[in-house]
């Protein structure tokens, strides 16, 4: 299950700043220029050594010791689409599982874990129905509710004893942000 770590996410909030002031090209003017394939380090913007280090750790899908699931920030945040995740590519990746998975029963793609799967709470670990996520590009983010708020069961009408709840979002883009 994904559940973001403040650690996790103090210690990648550098990562992500010099990650970003990797792969935008300086201009001078501060916006990315597009599309011309081979990005190269930024290092205008701060320590070559770190920003190299932060476009490492944005792309790594092996965090297992920060609690991940074998995804990096770049499966959900992709840097092919702004840092963003559109409903186009969500479907496209589906697709070219699907069949990378005719040939290789074991083709994976980390961003279709069943955490983000519309029947996680059903089928948990064997969730597999993604349609929110390849049609909305939509993914589950779960809080925890304050002791003092109930949701209301609609079947009784009276309050529930759930202690959270999940909220589909989209993936915003990571341009211009700091964490610190
Ligand atoms: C499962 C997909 C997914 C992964 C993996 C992921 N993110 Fe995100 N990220 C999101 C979503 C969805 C939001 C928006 C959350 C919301 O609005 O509730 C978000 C928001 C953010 C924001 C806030 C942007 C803003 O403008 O406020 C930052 C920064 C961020 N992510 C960085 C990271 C970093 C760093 C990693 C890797 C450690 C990462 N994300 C991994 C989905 C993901």
């Amino acid at each position: 299950m994904y559940k973001p770590k403040r650690s996790l996410i103090a210690f990648l909030g550098f990562a992500l700043t010099a990650v970003i002031a990797a792969v935008m090209p300086h201009t001078g003017s501060g916006q990315a220029s597009q599309g011309n394939g081979a990005m190269e380090l930024n290092c205008d913007d701060g320590p070559c050594d770190a920003i190299a280090r932060g476009r490492k750790a944005f792309n790594d899908g092996k965090l297992k010791e920060l609690g991940g699931n074998g995804r990096s920030c770049a499966d959900c945040h992709m840097p092919s689409d702004s840092f963003q995740l559109s409903p186009a590519a969500a479907r496209a990746r589906f697709d070219a599982l699907q069949e990378k998975r005719q040939h290789n029963k074991n083709a994976d793609d980390p961003l279709f874990r069943p955490v983000d799967a519309d029947d996680f709470r059903i089928n948990g670990d064997n969730a597999t129905d993604f349609s929110n996520l390849i049609e909305n590009g939509l993914v589950r983010v779960t809080m925890p509710l304050p002791l003092n708020v109930k949701l209301i069961d609609p079947v009784t009408g009276q309050p529930s004893d759930e202690t959270f709840v999940d909220l589909w979002r989209a993936v915003m883009p990571v341009f211009n942000v700091a964490i610190t």
